[in-house]
């Protein structure tokens, strides 16, 4: 079914606007995606009637507050398919999902484990596995990539070792909008002893997920990349790994007991959400999972393909343009490209753009080593969302021939 964008459009005010005297072209998904007038609603509701703190109050506020908190928790079980709604957990974002897995997996870790990462990592999902393998005496090792940006698995195989701990994949790359076979490394992982953590940031917005059809160990993921509020994420463990893994940080919520000589912890998941949540964040979070189940992850999948494809076949019709990772088998999200012109940043056409209204992020995206590999210092990236029309990406040629011509 082909999805009806001009309905999915009227739901964003947002786009409705204008930017630099333009019409705004917003292909800026990957940094953030806008947000729904459901989710916009649904956060000034909570604000306006039920504002109160969870698992603390025995008053009515609180107890609604609560009831709506937990069923979010619930519909995010349900959305990736997680076998337990404990095995949710609430985080900031998929940046404090990692963070809390590098930090309170050490249990299960000693000195001399090795950890892989790829080539294609955001800092993301390089630097907490730096802090623990510093902090712990671990190897770190990374699955290198081809000239298509795509992970060279025969040396994934040759890294795999019976040392091998951990290892930490993102599904889709946010520099270059490939797309890993985390099928076969968990597969491979799982064989040699490893858990496996995979970075479903760019992923989750763009592709239906069943976490137990992967069998991921830890998935992440961010709710303001799939039209919910900022300062909300998700990680997903399993039970039994959750359950051997001590707390990230302490406070109240997290607590069974306290005294001045020892303290208990609470059951899954609340062991790992200590202090006051983002409470409206995680309760809005709900309404942009229905957004997503409402257009349909099938139609969203289908519509986001179609855009990936003609704006490959745009970008490829203009001459002089290099376009990063365009025979990788698949991508999804974002493409990345630079104008084949000396001496000429990826802000500079970021900044031609801007002023047309078009909005694409430029730079090394928390993804220095990738760039490193190709030997750039950035790129121009152009991100898709449901919402993301030929049209836009019209503009968004018509703004890069005029970069060229201003900037050739
Ligand atoms: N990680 C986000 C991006 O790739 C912010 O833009």
């Amino acid at each position: 079914m082909n999805i009806d964008l001009k309905y999915i459009r009227n739901q964003f005010p947002i786009l409705e606007q204008t930017v630099n005297g333009n019409p705004l072209i917003y292909l800026d998904n990957a940094a953030t995606s806008q947000k729904p007038l459901s989710v916009l609603e649904a956060e000034e509701v909570y604000y306006k009637t039920i504002n109160s703190n969870v698992h603390r109050g025995i008053h009515t506020l609180s107890q609604i507050a609560t009831v709506e908190m937990e069923e979010a928790r619930k519909l995010v079980q349900l959305f990736i398919n997680a076998k337990k709604d404990y095995e949710i957990i609430f985080t900031k974002g998929s940046t404090e999902g990692i963070n809390l897995v590098a930090s309170s997996i050490e249990p299960l870790v000693k000195e001399g484990d090795e950890i892989i990462i790829s080539h294609l990592e955001h800092h993301s999902n390089i630097v907490p596995w730096q802090f623990l393998a510093k902090r712990k005496g671990l190897l770190l090792k990374v699955i290198p990539v081809d000239d298509n940006g795509e992970l060279i698995l025969s040396e994934y195989t040759k890294l795999l070792t019976e040392k091998t701990r951990i290892v930490a994949i993102n599904h889709i790359s946010n520099a270059l909008g490939v797309i890993n076979p985390i099928e076969k490394i968990i597969k491979q992982a799982h064989e040699a002893g490893a858990y496996v953590l995979i970075d479903g940031a760019q992923a989750v917005p763009h592709k239906k997920i069943d976490v137990q059809a992967l069998d991921a160990d830890f998935y992440v993921f961010s709710s303001h990349k799939i039209y919910g509020p900022t300062g909300v994420g998700i990680l997903y463990g399993k039970e039994r790994l959750l359950d051997a893994m001590i707390p990230y940080q302490g406070g109240g919520e997290m607590i069974k007991e306290v005294t001045f000589e020892k303290t208990t912890y609470a059951n899954l998941p609340f062991k790992f959400e200590a202090g006051t949540p983002n409470i409206a964040g995680n309760i809005v979070l709900k309404k942009a999972v229905e957004f997503m189940q409402n257009v349909g992850l099938d139609n969203i999948m289908k519509h986001e393909d179609d855009i990936m494809k003609y704006t490959t076949k745009r970008l490829d019709e203009l001459d002089n343009i290099i376009i990063y990772a365009k025979d990788a088998q698949h991508r999804s999200g974002s493409i990345s490209f630079n104008l084949n012109i000396e001496n000429i940043h990826s802000s500079d056409v970021g900044f031609i753009l801007d002023k047309q209204g078009i909005a694409v992020r430029t730079g090394h995206h928390c993804a220095q080593p990738i760039m490193n590999r190709f030997g750039i210092s950035g790129t121009v990236r152009a991100s898709f969302a449901t919402y993301t029309s030929k049209e836009d990406i019209d503009k968004l040629i018509e703004g890069i021939k005029l970069a060229q011509k201003m900037l050739g």
